[in-house]
């Protein structure tokens, strides 16, 4: 095996004396708190060894990073039906412009802008009895954790200052694109970005994808062909409009979040997890991307 723990621990060492480390997002307000300083590399292999440095056991806020775990669930539950109303195209956008969906008919580009995760979000309000404590669940599920909690202080931090969000969910229903109230979308929404975790619970939630469907409690999630679908959508969409830029330097699936989260994966290799708060101007983490691309360079693993 690659000296994987050498490696990570170079990669820390030089992101944490790099003084450029982008902005923490303010535009919720809770997320503004977060020290910037944390950093955090989590690594884990297909045959579950674990690799990690810096802050990789602290909780932070996973924001987008929920809206591959939203579209899993509902795909485990309605399937192909979903693509009738969010479609699978990179929108060479930023996550929260709502341009394109006035253009294109209320039907959002793809699942990860904020526009498509609201309608996965009604998707799974239309199919579950109880979706905050069903969507938690599933993720408790998948990590074995049932530690894994919303935080209610973002949340509604989020619900107080999220007005595009609530444009977004009001251009939907004007296009018959929300079937459920507006308001309770976007309750479900904004809770489901403010899910927390560590790096280390996010290789292990993430693991599925890279085995094939398969958690490591060896349940089956999703079929071959869901999981092909995912990552698919995760390289060409999982950065907005840097997910050219994200698949040009790392070569891997990915998602990121506001809150400085990024999980990358290599299918049937192993799943990894950067966190740093600084974000890049286009909302994701700066020196994450650095870290990732240092780390598929070094190890010469990337899908292509
Ligand atoms: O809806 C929002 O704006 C946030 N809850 C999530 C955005 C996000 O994480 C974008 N990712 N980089």
């Amino acid at each position: 095996m690659r000296d994987y723990q050498n490696i990570i621990n170079g990669i820390y060492e030089k992101a944490i004396n790099q003084s450029e480390k982008g902005t923490v997002a303010t535009y919720i307000p809770e997320l503004a708190k977060v020290d910037i300083a944390n950093f955090g590399i989590h690594l884990r292999t297909i045959n579950n060894t674990c690799f990690g440095i810096g802050e990789y056991d602290t909780l932070f806020s996973i924001q987008s990073i929920s809206k591959v775990l939203s579209l899993a669930y509902a795909m485990s539950l309605v399937g192909e039906a979903i693509w009738k109303r969010v479609d699978v195209e990179p929108s060479g956008h930023p996550f929260n412009q709502l341009a394109l969906l006035e253009v294109e008919n209320g039907i959002p580009r793809n699942p990860f802008i904020n526009s498509g995760a609201i309608v996965i979000a009604d998707i799974l309000l239309s199919h579950l009895d109880d979706p905050k404590t069903d969507f938690l669940n599933f993720v408790r599920q998948l990590c074995d954790d049932d530690s894994i909690n919303y935080n209610e202080t973002v949340a509604l931090s989020e619900k107080q200052t999220g007005f595009k969000n609530v444009s977004a969910a009001n251009l939907l229903k004007s296009f018959k694109n929300l079937e459920n109230d507006i308001d309770a979308v976007l309750d479900f929404y904004f809770h489901q970005c403010s899910i927390e975790m560590t790096c280390s619970q996010l290789t292990k939630v993430f693991y599925f994808l890279a085995n094939n469907g398969c958690c490591l409690q060896n349940k089956l999630h999703l079929t071959n062909s869901q999981v092909k679908r995912i990552n698919a959508l995760m390289l060409t969409c999982g950065f907005y409009d840097e997910a050219g830029e994200f698949a040009f330097e790392v070569g891997l699936p990915g998602k990121s979040g506001v809150g400085g989260g990024i999980v990358a994966l290599l299918p049937d290799n192993f799943i990894i997890t950067t966190w740093s708060p600084g974000l890049n101007k286009k909302g994701n983490s700066l020196l994450g991307m650095q870290a990732l691309e240092a780390f598929t360079t070094q190890t010469k693993q990337s899908i292509f």
